[in-house]
């Protein structure tokens, strides 16, 4: 059987990025992550669509280059049509276009999100893919969601956020802090120092699997101003303790509901995806659910978790098996339902 080759390109959100594929093993994964962002507090779309016009050249240029394969050798090209920023979607799209029209290859448009739960089916050395069907849990500074996976394509959304995203919920709460952006990583490394049990946050009630996090904002935003009123220096002398609470508060929420997804499904492979995955806390979380209630987890190697062409290559070559193409009238749309 002859090796398919596909190049995967992202360009959702605030990362460039190519990779190319053969069958369903990674050969190269560029990604050029947009820094300019981070002056801002967060990504801004204007600059983000003029980076990505900037970067999509090099960043699939280089990932020819590092696979050893000539464009000649492609058999289709999968990009991400949406959901994600307008402007940030159409240089993905445009390009995809341009590149199999003049190629003569076929196209293949991917859902976002589809293939951040899709990343699991990469060929991976000691790394085990979920059994159908599973629970998926993306969390990531744009989605929170649970996902019921019935097969690669089937896939029902049982649960997600009413308002911020949690990788938000870290980053706002980062701000709130005066830390950096994005904060999460810098809140899960000082989490790690503190007492989780050191300031106590109202978890938020929310309906069945839905999940809120703008009430946490403005209750960390209360407690600062509160606890600084009377100690000017609260924040700088008890940051560990107060990082390490936020943290626990947000992973018992996450627990709560991937919990009663399980007691709703009666499914125990657990698969978790986005950025926030990387994050200590939940992956310890997930280790004790293993222990205590049996079930199995899923972490994807880290540069599959956060925003990657090579999940979108993944989703490529799965629809390219079934002969799933796109028409090139097909347009980048920012509201994407799984
Ligand atoms: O998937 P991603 O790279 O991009 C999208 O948002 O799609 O996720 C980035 C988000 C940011 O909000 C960042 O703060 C968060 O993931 N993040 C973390 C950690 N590492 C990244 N949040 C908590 N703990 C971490 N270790
Ligand atoms: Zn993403």
């Amino acid at each position: 059987k002859e090796n398919i080759y596909i190049l995967g390109i992202e360009s959702s959100c605030d990362d460039t990025s190519a990779a190319i594929l053969c069958d369903n093993r990674v050969l190269s994964n560029v990604v050029s992550s947009q820094k300019i962002h981070a002056e801002y507090g967060g990504v801004v779309p204007e600059l983000a669509s003029r980076a990505h016009q900037q970067n999509i050249v090099p960043v699939v240029d280089l990932a020819l280059k590092k696979a050893n394969v000539t464009k000649d050798q492609l058999n289709a090209i999968a990009f991400t049509r949406g959901p994600g920023l307008m402007g940030s979607l159409l240089v993905g799209t445009s390009f995809a276009k341009s590149l199999a029209f003049g190629l003569n290859i076929p196209l293949i448009d991917v859902n976002h999100m589809q293939a951040h739960i899709l990343a699991h089916y990469i060929a991976e050395e000691n790394q085990n893919t979920p059994p159908f069907p599973f629970l998926a849990l993306t969390i990531s500074g744009g989605h929170t969601q649970i996902v019921k996976v019935n097969n690669h394509f089937s896939m029902e959304v049982i649960g997600e956020t009413i308002d911020d995203a949690v990788g938000e919920a870290y980053d706002k709460s980062g701000k709130l802090l005066g830390l950096g952006y994005p904060a999460g990583p810098e809140i899960d490394r000082r989490a790690q120092l503190g007492n989780p049990k050191a300031y106590k946050f109202t978890k938020p009630k929310v309906d069945g699997l839905n999940f809120s996090f703008s009430g946490l904002k403005t209750a960390i935003l209360y407690f600062v101003q509160r606890e600084t009123k009377v100690s000017p220096d609260f924040v700088k002398t008890n940051l560990n303790d107060i990082c390490a609470s936020i943290q626990y508060t947000i992973i018992g929420i996450l627990m709560d509901k991937l919990k009663l997804a399980v007691a709703q499904t009666g499914i125990e492979h657990i698969a978790i995806g986005g950025g926030v995955s990387a994050n200590s806390g939940i992956r310890k979380a997930l280790k004790t659910g293993e222990q205590k209630f049996g079930w199995t987890t899923y972490i994807p190697k880290f540069e599959y978790t956060t925003d990657n062409a090579a999940m979108i290559g993944i989703v490529g070559y799965l629809k390219y098996l079934e002969n799933d193409f796109t028409d090139f009238d097909v347009m980048a749309t920012a509201r994407l339902k799984i």
